[in-house]
């Protein structure tokens, strides 16, 4: 039997989340959500529709009443209006009714357009998330944000709506490139680092299990993460409030993935944004010196850059400033106080992020 946790949305129980090493639940899980009668759209990307494509298309053999699949080019590039407009021209086509539901089987590309899918598609209907990168079981398939990128900005249409389940299955973290795997722990970090000094401390301590990708080591970690974000989605599910802790290292760390045109991954970025976000910290003394240092340099064994060549400041602040964690004219800054206490701030000044941008733009010595 696998673990789980309950979602909870206005007070009411509304979703599980699945933890497995294997997809062996998965039909027990579905079916409880009573699909005999249902037919069933498999949403994928190209890369994650080879690898596990099959495999769910099996599971579904002959508990639903007709499985379908649809498959998009992987990448963010495809996170767009019009990959939107193909799925409903393919669940349209298939006859697909309100009460069918579709499955997003893959990272947070595919949760996210396949959730905004479901939320629109005929008004709503429901439908279920299959995280396959550990971004995505970290951070993107817990708490219902649904979206595209629009005109350049990422996430700017989008909605917040819940899934039926979310069935994480550790197993296939397992062949996630390095540089996947450790984007997705830049967020898992994260979690540790705003709400929970215990489990940041836990992360540290089991550094060489989770590089090695031991199951039961990324089981844990991956449930402890999702109860740190369970508890700030549950309290404020639509991001009026202290939702936007999450969004700590993001501020930044969203105008360097624009500014290096997503050549870097997201996990990259936030950990950049995240030493940048803690140096603002220590400068406005919030955070001591050592605190700072503490911080940065434990991004180190886990793969993540503190530091990075080519880092345009002036474009940087600009793209900061065009984020929409702008409300009026003041930035939503996520500042710590110390491990496991993240704040909001709203008076970092233009001044201290061009210093933290300088702080973790590396200048190669010449001399
Ligand atoms: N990824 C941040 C959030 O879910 O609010």
């Amino acid at each position: 039997m696998s673990d789980r946790l309950n979602i909870l949305y206005n007070k009411k129980p509304c979703y599980d989340i699945v933890f497995s090493g294997d997809f062996q639940d998965l039909a027990a899980e579905l079916a409880a959500l009573e699909i005999q009668d249902k037919k069933i759209c498999v949403i994928t990307d190209s890369h994650v529709a080879s690898l596990y494509g099959d495999e769910v298309m099996d599971i579904l053999q002959g508990i639903c009443k007709k499985n379908v699949l649809f498959s998009f080019t992987a990448g963010e590039k495809s996170k767009t209006l019009d990959t939107v407009k193909d799925i409903y021209t393919f669940l349209i086509n298939e006859k697909f009714d309100r009460k069918d539901l579709l499955i997003a089987l893959g990272g947070g590309v595919v949760g996210d357009i396949t959730g905004f899918a479901a939320a629109t598609y005929l008004r709503g209907i429901d439908f279920v998330q299959i995280p396959t990168t550990l971004l995505a079981q970290a951070d993107s398939s817990i708490g219902g944000k649904t979206g595209v990128d629009f005109d350049g900005f990422k996430n700017m249409v989008g909605a917040f709506y819940m899934p039926r389940l979310v069935y994480m299955n550790v197993g296939v973290l397992k062949t996630l490139d390095d540089r996947q795997f450790f984007s997705g722990f830049a967020e898992i970090m994260k979690h540790g680092l705003i709400k929970d000094a215990v489990f940041y401390e836990w992360l540290l301590e089991h550094m060489y299990e989770i590089c090695d990708r031991d199951t039961d080591t990324l089981l844990e970690m991956v449930e402890q993460s999702s109860k740190i974000k369970k508890a700030v989605v549950e309290k404020d599910p639509t991001e009026k409030g202290d939702r936007a802790l999450l969004n700590f290292g993001h501020t930044i760390g969203h105008a360097i993935e624009k500014a290096r045109n997503f050549s870097l991954t997201h996990g990259e970025c936030v950990a950049l944004g995240a030493v940048a976000a803690a140096f603002i910290s220590w400068k406005k003394e919030l955070l001591s010196m050592e605190e700072y240092y503490e911080i940065r340099d434990m991004f180190v064994p886990f793969n993540l850059p503190i530091s990075m060549e080519e880092l345009d400041q002036e474009e940087i602040l600009r793209l900061t400033k065009s984020d929409k964690k702008v409300e009026g004219d003041s930035i939503k800054f996520i500042l710590l106080k110390k491990v496991g206490k993240a704040v909001i701030d709203r008076t970092v000044t233009d001044e201290e992020i061009l210093n933290a941008i300088s702080e973790i733009h590396y200048v190669e010595d010449c001399e």
